[in-house]
């Protein structure tokens, strides 16, 4: 045995994890002994402790407290003037084009409630195109920045951070490598790895999944800002001359990619950060809600939250806290310096108890009924409350929110069907607004929007490649007064045929 790796583990308080030593093979041996490298000892022996006293800590939510968001600092992709939003898109738009706007995507998780073997992104919901969340993202992206360049008329960037875990990276480089980076340049896709922390028991002590393998988590999407800094990414982004980063999570097949709205409307307000949200669908919606705790900016995550605070309506019996946070944030790269200098070590630990698979002493490996252990976890709005000026943007959920979350099952909510509907119904509104006509078999008509809202399903199948439109602006070229069969799959290609047939 090495060492160091002994010494390392008796100074963290762990020894135990080298209990199996012996029946290693080096392989073995050389992977326990990795999977700790990037943790300092006393770092190690501050995180257990934790973990193991934080099983009794008391998380629920802060009744009388919790405050909901003031006017003042909303604005609204629907109840704000439209010479506002033209204004906060221009000013996005100016923005990108002066390569100063990055996106930044959340891809560390385990999806475990989608239960795949590989990274979200790669999920495929079932549309027409067969694309990928990871392709309808990179073709978002690749639009934006060719509407940025026809408005403004200069060539631009926007550089696509994605940070991975240890359970992403390799599989997603692989995706995007076959797959061409989806028509993106390469050297603008900055792929990192964010950390992995033990999970451990009750008492404390480090779970072995297997005897030579420790249980090991990504650190939460908080994990982000210490990856940073790891990573030297906002070095990468001043070499840049990027100054603000819109940050995602993988899942929402709705996701606006760099919004000029968005970003224009923090920029104009001289926000340094700033989150999107949507009105919650029913109380007990899994999504942290945006409100001010003691007076300060905070998401408070739906795990933590008491069901009375989430069934509290006001009079008019709407609920009180009804900002759905949809993990869509702003932030300044000044604030991120400031945060990845001073404020990271700041962040809470957020605990969650889980069902942890484990050897027994023997070295047999158990999968308990009952939860065994703790993961920590820091989550990335939790740096909201070092904001010197927040702002919060609220939109419509048919526009920009359908997440993926479960597997289809009876009853599930946030499912492959609900996503792939969503867009497909999106794509449908486009359709008809910009003047297209779908026919039935027997070529009559389909009745318009109103007459069809409220069934699951579109009533006929549309699906527009983000290369052609990623917001529905720009189609009434190709389909006013047209008539189409269902389905329609709108591309570069079927669009440019359409053109020539006018
Ligand atoms: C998240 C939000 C919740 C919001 C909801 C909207 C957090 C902590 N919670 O909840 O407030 O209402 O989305 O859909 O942001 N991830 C990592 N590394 C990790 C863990 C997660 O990168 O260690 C990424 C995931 O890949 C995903 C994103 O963070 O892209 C959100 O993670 P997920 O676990 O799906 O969050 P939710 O619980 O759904």
């Amino acid at each position: 045995m090495p060492r160091p790796l002994a010494e390392f583990l008796a100074e963290a308080g762990q020894p135990e994890v080298l209990r199996f030593w012996e029946q290693l093979s080096s392989a073995e041996q050389r992977l326990l002994a990795g999977s700790l490298e990037a943790l300092e000892p006393a770092e190690l022996r501050a995180h257990c402790e934790e973990a193991g006293r934080a099983r009794h800590r008391h998380t629920a939510s802060r009744p009388g407290r919790m405050e909901p968001l003031p006017p003042e600092a909303t604005g609204s992709s629907t109840r704000s003037p439209s010479e506002s939003l033209r204004s906060w898109r221009e000013r996005g738009f100016h923005a990108i084009s002066q390569n100063q706007v990055a996106v930044l995507l959340l891809a560390g998780g385990q999806g475990t409630r989608l239960g795949v073997p590989y990274p979200k992104g790669m999920y495929d919901v079932g549309l027409p195109s067969g694309k990928t969340l990871y392709q309808i993202q990179a073709e978002r992206i690749g639009k934006v920045q060719q509407l940025a360049e026809e408005k403004l008329g200069k060539q631009c960037t926007i550089p696509w951070y994605i940070m991975t875990s240890e359970f992403t990276l390799e599989p997603t480089e692989k995706f995007f490598t076959q797959n061409n980076y989806f028509g993106l340049l390469k050297s603008n896709i900055i792929m990192f790895e964010q950390q992995m922390l033990p999970a451990v028991d009750f008492s404390g002590k480090i779970i072995l999944e297997q005897k030579g393998k420790i249980a090991m988590a990504p650190d939460g999407n908080g994990g982000l800002y210490r990856a940073l800094t790891n990573n030297k990414i906002l070095e990468d982004m001043d070499r840049r001359g990027i100054r603000f980063v819109h940050v995602y999570c993988v899942d929402n097949i709705l996701v606006k990619m760099a919004d000029p709205v968005f970003i224009g409307f923090c920029v104009e307000k001289g926000a340094d950060c700033g989150a999107k949200v949507v009105e919650k669908a029913y109380p007990t919606e899994p999504v942290g809600v945006v409100c001010r705790v003691d007076g300060i900016y905070q998401v408070v995550e739906y795990s933590e939250v008491s069901q009375e605070t989430v069934e509290q309506r006001n009079a008019d019996g709407q609920l009180t806290f009804n900002a759905g946070n949809i993990c869509n944030h702003f932030f300044t790269v000044e604030f991120l310096k400031s945060v990845t200098e001073e404020f990271e070590p700041q962040l809470k630990l957020h605990v969650a108890v889980k069902k942890i698979p484990h050897v027994d002493e023997k070295g047999n490996v158990v999968k308990p009924e009952t939860p065994n252990g703790i993961k920590m976890e820091k989550f990335v709005f939790d740096v909201f409350q070092f904001s010197k000026k927040f702002v919060v943007f609220e939109v419509l959920r048919e526009d920009e929110f359908s997440p993926l979350k479960n597997a289809d099952k009876a009853g599930s909510k946030d499912t492959p069907t609900s996503a792939r509907q969503a867009l497909l119904w999106q794509h449908y509104r486009w359709a008809v607004q910009a003047g297209a006509h779908f026919l039935d078999q027997r070529n009559n008509r389909i009745p318009p929007l109103n007459q069809c809202q409220g069934t699951e399903e579109p009533p006929a199948v549309c699906e527009i490649s983000p290369l052609v439109s990623c917001e529905g602006e720009g189609l009434e070229k190709y389909l006013r007064d047209q008539e189409f069969h269902s389905p329609l799959l709108l591309t570069e290609k079927t669009v440019a045929a359409l053109g020539q047939g006018q």
